[in-house]
Order: structure tokens, then sequence, then C-alpha cells
């Protein structure tokens, strides 16, 4: 039998519960798909969501902490909430995600406001950390990772919109890339069987969905460790047999890891967008070694070329970074040489950011941040240049876009109301604004490409 005074402490902590969450999302797409869950798992508990921090008697954070200013961003947003604390003193904040894996409990001292801390496998015992916050006073934590997948169940989760679904087919990273703080904060790499996979797209694909897009730090080494073992392009084979999803996207691809039959396969179908984000980070043979990425350029421009050549037309998008350790003169000239020569259709640039406990860490070398800058600011002129033109080639053009959703951008200075357009995507994965009503989510549209706004088309509906 339970003691009566426990059963008063359990009364009075179900009491205090909090019954309105607000949830901030940081960092990449494998953050927006574990807030997916975070949501479904608050909600499953008779919570609600609220659309501001003040409104909210939880406050749940999903970090990143790739990059020192991506933490530096959380921990100021963390700051900001302590005015709400001092007006509500039953309002909890929890921090969860990478930086909750990297900082373990230190990170009660960088952010003393915090009242739960837990890892991205941790997200089901969100409302247990909560229950004991309030039932011992003491703060929580659980940071510890599993080498199982966690999570397996769709109904759970709180999708942010009715037409792409993410899918994680993965977690964690097997690779040892010396700048990256990935494999400790999210641990070895494990991979979600196939059945597993299959049904959560089912059930997107049962709920109106049209796309999924089918995530995991390193998908072309997906299947390691099943059993019966299976590759990357086996699970697609699977993916593609799902009626109701017309396309399919994933990402990242590792190139070392990317092999003629991924190729066959993104060839062989109809669902598979002509798409592909292939990582590169840097142009130089030496500094690849040195991150520790497992190909040189030229591999990696050879892969690019039987990719092209099989998949007509196909878009590709990668990362580079900028100011890694020993990164000299001629290895900047060599990443800007390898942009002109393949004109990537979109890329995400950064500064390197050093991270304790990395190898990179503790390399040789370091490139001051005004060096660094100088040469990312330089590569983006270079990039915007290129996307400049190849946009100007889609002038005149007619694409099909599937429309996602109403576009909340800032567009005032392509429409005198400043309202009234959606966005969709083109199956190369082109953002497209176009006028039009709200009926359009979730179908497939042509649209006349009339113009250029930034790194988006702007067009009509046909
Ligand atoms: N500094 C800067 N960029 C990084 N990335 C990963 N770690 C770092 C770091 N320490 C970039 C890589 C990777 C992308 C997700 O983030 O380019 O592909
Ligand atoms: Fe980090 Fe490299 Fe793994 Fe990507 S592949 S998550 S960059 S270690």
């Amino acid at each position: 039998m339970i003691p009566m005074e426990n059963l008063n402490i359990l009364a009075t902590v179900e009491d205090k519960m909090p019954s309105k969450f607000k949830l901030v999302t940081f960092g990449c797409q494998m953050n927006k798909y574990d807030s997916e869950k975070m949501n479904g798992v608050l909600v499953s508990r008779g919570m609600v969501p609220v659309e501001s921090t003040e409104d909210a008697d939880l406050i749940l954070v999903n970090t990143c902490s790739i990059r020192e200013k991506a933490e530096n961003k959380v921990f100021s947003f963390i700051g900001r909430l302590a005015d709400l604390k001092q007006n509500n003193k039953n309002l909890l904040i929890g921090l969860g995600g990478c930086m909750a894996t990297f900082n373990k409990e230190d990170i009660f001292r960088k952010a003393p406001n915090l009242d739960i801390v837990f890892g991205p496998d941790s997200i089901q015992k969100i409302p247990d950390l909560i229950s004991q916050r309030l039932a011992s006073g003491r703060k929580q934590i659980d940071v510890g990772l599993s080498d199982e997948i966690t999570w397996d169940s769709p109904e759970q989760f709180v999708r942010e919109n009715g037409v792409t679904g993410w899918v994680g087919i993965m977690k964690g990273c097997d690779n040892h890339c010396t700048y990256c703080v990935v494999p400790g904060t999210r641990g070895r790499e494990i991979s979600r069987p196939i059945e597993s996979v299959v049904n959560e797209v089912k059930d997107l694909a049962n709920r109106g969905f049209k796309e999924v897009y089918l995530i995991g730090q390193n998908v072309n080494s997906y299947g390691k460790g099943l059993s019966p073992e299976v590759t990357f392009p086996d699970l697609l084979r699977s993916v593609e047999k799902v009626e109701g999803i017309s396309r399919i996207r994933f990402m990242s691809s590792h190139p070392k890891d990317l092999t003629e039959e991924l190729i066959d396969v993104m060839k062989a179908s109809r669902k598979i967008c002509p798409s592909l984000h292939l990582p590169l980070q840097s142009g130089s043979d030496e500094v690849l070694e040195r991150m520790n990425r497992g190909y040189k350029v030229s591999e990696y421009l050879s892969k690019l070329d039987k990719i092209r050549e099989a998949i007509e037309g196909i878009s590709i998008s990668s990362d580079l970074m900028f100011g890694f350790p020993g990164e000299t003169d001629e290895d900047y000239q060599a990443t800007c040489d390898v942009m002109e020569k393949v004109r990537f259709d979109s890329l995400f640039l950064f500064n390197y950011s050093s991270r304790s406990g990395t190898p990179a860490s503790e390399h040789q070398g370091h490139i001051s941040r005004k060096v660094s800058q100088e040469r990312f600011n330089n590569a983006l002129i270079l990039h915007k240049s290129i996307i400049a033109e190849k946009n100007r080639e889609m002038e005149g053009r007619k694409v099909v876009v599937l429309c996602e959703d109403t576009y909340n951008g800032n567009m005032k200075l392509h429409s005198p109301d400043g309202k009234g357009f959606m966005y969709g995507r083109t199956r190369e994965n082109t953002m497209v604004l176009f006028k039009g009503e709200r009926h359009l989510i979730g179908q497939e549209i042509e649209i006349n490409i009339y113009g250029v706004a930034g790194y988006n088309l702007l067009g009509n509906l046909v």
C-alpha cells in the first residue's frame, strides 16, 4: 500500500502538472522531427499547445549544439525567459536536444532557469521528469543515449503541416568528422527496421500527406546492424510502394557511402525527387583529410558526374565550411573552384566553429574569425551570382509544384498588399511563391514562372 503522505504528494503533483505548453525548436530537420514527437508526448498527456511563451506554464526548448553560435542563441533565448519565471512561479522550463547531451549537468550552471533537461533519447520521459521535478523540488536531468530506437508510434506525433512528413530512419552517427559533435550528442548509428519506417509512411499517407522526407545523419549507411542487413536503396524500394505518397526525399547523404545502387534506384523511381543533398565541406583534399571525410574532391566530382548523367536535371545542394583549422588561401580558392564547376542549386555555408571535445579543436592553425568571415562572405557572393543566373534561366518556364502552405515571409516588396502568397516546391526542390487559395494545399499544380525573389521563384497559376 502507498503511504498516505505519498498519496498526498502524488495528488499535489497531479494538480501542479502544467496544462499549457510552448515548444520552441532550434536546429536541423532531426530536431523538427523530435519536436513533433515531444508535441505528441505532451498532447497525449492532455496538455495543450499555446502560441506564446507568456501563456504557457511549460516552455520546452529543443536545441542544437553543432556550432557555438547556435548554442549562444539558445542561451540568450532562455535568459530572456527569466522575467516570465519571476512573474509566474509555476512556470517550468525544459531543455532538450543536442545541447543537453553536449553540456550534461553543466547546463544548469550555464542556464540556471532550467527545471528539466532531457536528451534526444529521453523524449518519452518528459512527463516523468516534470512530475519528479514537482515532487522533489529538485532539477531533473536525463541525457542517457540508448542503443535502441526509442520511438515507434506514429500516432503519437503532432505533425507541423499536412503535406510533407519527416520520417526518421536512423539515429546517431558512426562517422568521425573531426569538427563534429553529433556522434557524441546523438550516439552510435542505429537504423530503424524497414517495417517500422514503412508503417510510419503508410500512416502519413492515410492522413493525406503527399511527400515524405526520410532523414538521418548519413542515410547512405542505413541498414547496418539490422538483421537481415539491408541497404538504403532497399528501404527506398519499400517506401516507393506506399500508395498515396507521390514524392520521396531524403537527407543527408554522405558522399563516401553513396553507391551506384542508389543512383539506379533514383533513376528507376517515379516518386524519388531528382534532388540530392551531398555535403562536400571543402574543395581541398588536404582539408578534407584533416576533417576525416573519407573522400577526395575528384571522387566527389566523379560521383556527381555519374548522378547528373543518370538523372537529368537533378538538383544538387551541399554544405560548405570556411575557416577550418589550417585552411590556406589556396584551400579556400579550391572550394570556390568547385563551386564554379558544380554550380550547386542550393548551399548551406558555415563558418567553422571550434567545439570542445572534438579532434579539430586541438588542431594547429586556427583561423581568425575575420579571415573566415571574409572567405564566407566572398563565397556567398559567388553562390548568389550563380543562383541568380540559374533562376533567370527559369523565367518563362512552366514548373509543377506541390503546394505546401500559405507563405508568411515578407513579400511586401513583391505584392502591394503583402498578402495572398502560397508556396510550394518543384520536384527539384526550388521554392516557388504564387498567388493562390488555401484549397490548393496538398495539390500538385502547374505554375508559370515570371520572376525571382531571392533564392525563390515567383509564378502564376497556369
Ligand atoms: N562548425 C561549423 N560547421 C559545422 N557543421 C558541423 N559541425 C560544424 C562545426 N563545428 C556543418 C557541416 C555539416 C552541417 C550540418 O553543419 O557542414 O554538414
Ligand atoms: Fe557530423 Fe560527419 Fe556525422 Fe555529419 S557525417 S553528423 S558532419 S560526424
